[in-house]
């Protein structure tokens, strides 16, 4: 992945700034949209990404896949191992995932976040634009945030670290991570599972009609997450039914 930085300070999000750039047809895999503060960061869901000026990561990276072949499951994936790995390299030790786009502290705290998002997705041009925000430098939250989930930062976790700094870490990790999916799905998957946890524990998963309960053995990205239930029955539920994972 070659990498343009673009640079912007104040901007409504990283991810808007991104698909702008798509639009109007200046972008090239593998640029990155840097912001110092956004006024409209967003995570999933619809919900706000609290994102002040002062020194914390925010980051849009535009996705150009070549051959098609990628989809917003395995994206988030490799993008939420890539950030993990690259806070690792930065000195971070005990971090986890948490299905399926948060990295968490060893007591669960949320430390950074991934969005991956596409508009407009055709076969034979497809984008995707992976946006990612890290808690580096600040050590205080809006109340509504903490009302939600505990969370961190590096600085709390004991690291100095600039925006800079991070997304030079970061970056090789995502490529590292990307050309995973491309060659081997399947490792990326493992590894994924080993990070958040999940690997052979009894897990409840949520899916839009009903939650199902079992161990979950398998992740595969064509046919999603394996379990054995009750009595040994298998149940495989397909990526892009799961809502959530947890450990139960
Ligand atoms: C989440 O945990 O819900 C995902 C959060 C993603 C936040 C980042 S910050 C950079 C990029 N721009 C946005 O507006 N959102 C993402």
């Amino acid at each position: 992945m070659k990498q343009r930085i673009i640079q912007h300070g104040a901007t409504d999000s990283t991810s808007e700034r991104a698909f702008a750039a798509l639009l109007e047809g200046s972008a090239r895999d593998g640029d990155v949209h840097v912001a110092e503060s956004q006024s409209a960061g967003r995570g999933r869901l619809g919900r706000p990404w609290s994102s002040p000026p002062g020194g914390d990561l925010y980051a849009s990276v535009i996705l150009l896949p070549q051959p098609p072949g990628w989809s917003p499951a395995g994206l988030t994936i490799a993008i939420g191992l890539g950030v993990l790995r690259g806070l690792e390299r930065l000195g971070a030790t005990e971090l986890g995932l948490k299905w399926p786009n948060d990295v968490v502290d060893s007591m669960g705290a949320k430390l950074a976040g991934v969005l991956i998002e596409t508009r407009g997705l055709k076969k034979s041009a497809p984008h995707y634009v992976a946006g990612f925000g890290v808690n580096l430098s600040r050590t205080e939250f809006p109340p509504e945030l903490l009302a939600e989930r505990p969370v961190t930062s590096l600085a709390l976790l004991g690291f100095e670290v600039d925006a800079e700094s991070a997304l030079a870490e970061i970056l090789p990790e995502l490529d590292a991570a990307i050309g995973q999916l491309e060659k081997t799905p399947n490792v990326l998957c493992n590894a994924f599972v080993k990070r958040a946890g999940l690997y052979d524990r009894e897990v409840e998963v949520k899916k839009q009609d009903q939650d199902v309960r079992g161990r979950l053995v398998d992740l595969n990205l064509e046919s999603g997450l394996s379990l054995i239930g009750e009595e040994g029955a298998q149940i495989e539920v397909p990526l892009e039914h799961v809502s959530g994972v947890r450990r139960v």
